[in-house]
Parts: structure tokens; sequence; C-alpha cells
């Protein structure tokens, strides 16, 4: 019989980002500064089936746990992503992500005239007013960005 499997090595300690909107999984590398120069297995796997999803992407990281910013930056872009912490092999952890209503200091504003972007030190402040697809207001000017704005930023 013709083989159709192809083993990928288990991660002993890490992080499995599943269920990542199909396109993103190379965001979500990016997201984590990943470069895969620095030693551990990353696996991505990209358009891979799915029960829940039709289509996933997923990310695999050895030796790296994510801390609460990068889970709401790959909210922004995959607000279906779960995140599993593995430890010695098996998933401890399952973590669904939440995209928060309210995001402080994770994306700038887009506006140059946005008293955000100005000297003075004030947090760049947005309300999600969509998830999907992703629509964030600014607090200060109004301003409106959509993912596309957002993944410029990352
Ligand atoms: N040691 C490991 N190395 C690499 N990937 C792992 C490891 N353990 C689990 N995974 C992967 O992590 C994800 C979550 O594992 P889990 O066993 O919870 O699967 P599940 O029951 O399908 O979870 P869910 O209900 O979230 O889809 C799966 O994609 C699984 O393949
Ligand atoms: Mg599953
Ligand atoms: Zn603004």
């Amino acid at each position: 019989m013709a083989e159709t499997t192809l083993r990928v090595s288990k991660i002993k300690n890490g992080t499995v980002i599943d269920h990542i909107t199909n396109g993103h999984a190379l965001d979500v590398v990016k997201i984590l500064g990943i470069t895969g120069r620095t030693g551990g297995i990353v696996t991505v796997a990209m358009n891979v089936p799915s029960k829940r999803l039709e289509v996933k992407d997923i990310v695999k990281i050895e030796g790296r746990e994510l801390n609460s910013k990068e889970v709401d930056k790959i909210a922004l872009l995959a607000p279906h992503a779960s995140i599993n912490i593995i430890r010695d092999y098996v998933v401890v952890e399952k973590q669904v992500v939440k995209l928060p209503a309210v995001l402080k200091g994770i994306v700038k504003c887009a506006n140059p005239a946005c008293i955000s972007n100005s000297e003075e030190p004030v947090q760049p402040t947005f309300y999600v007013e969509r998830g999907e697809p992703l629509k964030v207001k600014c607090h200060y000017c109004g301003y409106i960005m959509e993912k596309q704005d957002v993944l410029k930023q990352f």
C-alpha cells in the first residue's frame, strides 16, 4: 500500500495555535517574531481540512508560550483560533482567543493627524465594532480601520 501519511514531530513543550482563519498562518508567525533562525521546531500548516471551519491554518512552536498582547493580535486576524499549551507532549491547557472590546496599545491609528500619533504620551485606543470582517474605531479621532490596515502594522 502506498504511503499516504507523513509523520511530523510532536513538540515537547510549547504552543499549538489551531483553527487559525485560513490565509493567516504567516501573519501569526510574523506577530510572534518567529524567524526560524533561533532553533526549536516550528511547523506551519495551511488549508488543512477542519471539522469546525471549512479549512484552517495551524502554527506549532516549540519552546514558546504567548503573552496576552500576542494573543490579542492573533484574535484580530483569527478570531476562532485556539491556543493549546503543550507540556511533555500533551495539551495541558486550551484557550480560545477572545477579541477584546477595547484595544489599548495593540494597533496605531492610521490617521497621521490623530492625537495618538503626536508627541503626547497617549496610548492608542480602539473600539472593536465588528470582529469578522474586522472593523475598529479610534477612540481619539473616530478613524475606522479594517483588517488590511491592521495587518500592515504587524
Ligand atoms: N505534542 C504535540 N505536538 C504538536 N501538536 C500537538 C501536540 N499535542 C497536540 N497537538 C495538536 O494540538 C491541537 C489540539 O490538540 P487536541 O488533542 O486538544 O485536539 P482536539 O481534540 O482536536 O482539540 P480541539 O477540540 O481544540 O480541535 C491539535 O491540532 C493537535 O494535533
Ligand atoms: Mg481538533
Ligand atoms: Zn485616531
